[in-house]
């Protein structure tokens, strides 16, 4: 086999809590991450050596920065006895900056197929502990579906899949910087006052979802108040049929669940602000 092709979902988080700073200057998180059927698409060619990435999209690194190259270099990394090398390529789908874990989840997606392609013998537990050096999401991405992830976002507990449902994401133009969004919420005031437990517990043993817990993400003060076209887009989606919207990560994407694809896809089709990156996606299981 000289090469191979592969599908890097994005995830959303159904709720995103910060129980505090760590002494690493992470954040304890507890999140519930969900995966879309928005995906980058990846080929991976054998090549004589060395790693070479290219790309669909101009903004995306193609060095050491990228985090597929970063996942690459783990891998020969910890192959020595391979000499050849990889020409990776992404078709970038998915927005960039966006608060959909897109450069976690192609770095996943190339660790997982190369090791495919080299034909070497994958366990998910050290590919995963490998990942986290790239991401606190990388991990997660490897497998996707419905997690319950806490730590810096590392520890994953998988949960039954919430089912087929369908949204419209919404991705305003400007990018956003992850690590001044968690700056800003360290100094703006919090409240403490909330019930991740119920939402796991509802998410483990009922058959339906309780969109009226407390699904929110603590992120959200901090990043509308970098990005306010968040609110503005929020509001768009209030004069909706929407069950439930809510920040994705660190933003600036929204996303908004509806009972059919058909009331998703009118919402998406009259969609007013020209500039906003607009896509109808489902939700999908463990991959
Ligand atoms: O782990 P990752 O590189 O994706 O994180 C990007 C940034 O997000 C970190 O540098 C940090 O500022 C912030 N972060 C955090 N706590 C987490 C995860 C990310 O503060 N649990």
């Amino acid at each position: 086999m000289r090469e191979i092709y592969l599908k890097a979902p994005a995830k959303i988080n159904l709720a995103l809590y910060i129980k505090g700073l760590r002494e690493d200057g992470y954040h304890e998180l507890q999140m519930i991450m969900q995966s879309i059927s928005l995906a980058d698409r990846i080929k991976l060619k054998k090549k004589s050596g060395g790693i070479v990435v290219k790309t669909s999209h101009v903004d995306l690194p193609t060095d050491e920065e990228n985090l597929a190259y970063q996942a690459a270099e783990i891998f020969f990394e910890d192959h020595p006895e391979i000499s050849e090398g990889v020409e990776i390529y992404i078709e970038k789908n998915i927005p960039i900056a966006a608060g959909l874990a897109g450069g976690s989840t192609d770095a996943a997606a190339v660790l997982n197929g190369l090791h495919l392609l080299f034909k070497k013998r994958m366990n998910y537990e050290s590919m995963r502990k490998r990942l986290e050096i790239i991401g606190s999401d990388a991990p997660y991405c490897l497998e996707g579906g419905t997690v319950y992830a806490s730590g810096k976002g590392e520890i994953i507990e998988e949960l039954p899949f919430i089912g087929e449902k369908y949204l419209v994401v919404v991705t305003p133009s400007f990018k956003i910087s992850t690590p001044k969004v968690y700056k800003l919420y360290d100094q703006l005031e919090k409240r403490y006052d909330s019930d991740f437990e119920a939402i796991l517990d509802n998410l483990k043993n009922d058959n339906k979802i309780n969109w009226n817990l407390d699904f929110k993400n603590d992120l959200k003060a901090a990043a509308e108040k970098i990005c306010p076209e968040i609110i503005e887009i929020k509001d768009i989606f209030k004069n909706t049929k929407a069950k439930f919207t809510m920040l994705s990560g660190s933003g600036p994407t929204i996303f908004s669940i509806y009972s059919t694809r058909k009331e998703a896809e009118k919402v998406a089709a009259k969609w007013p602000r020209k500039n906003d990156f607009v896509t109808v996606v489902k939700t999908i299981d463990k991959y």
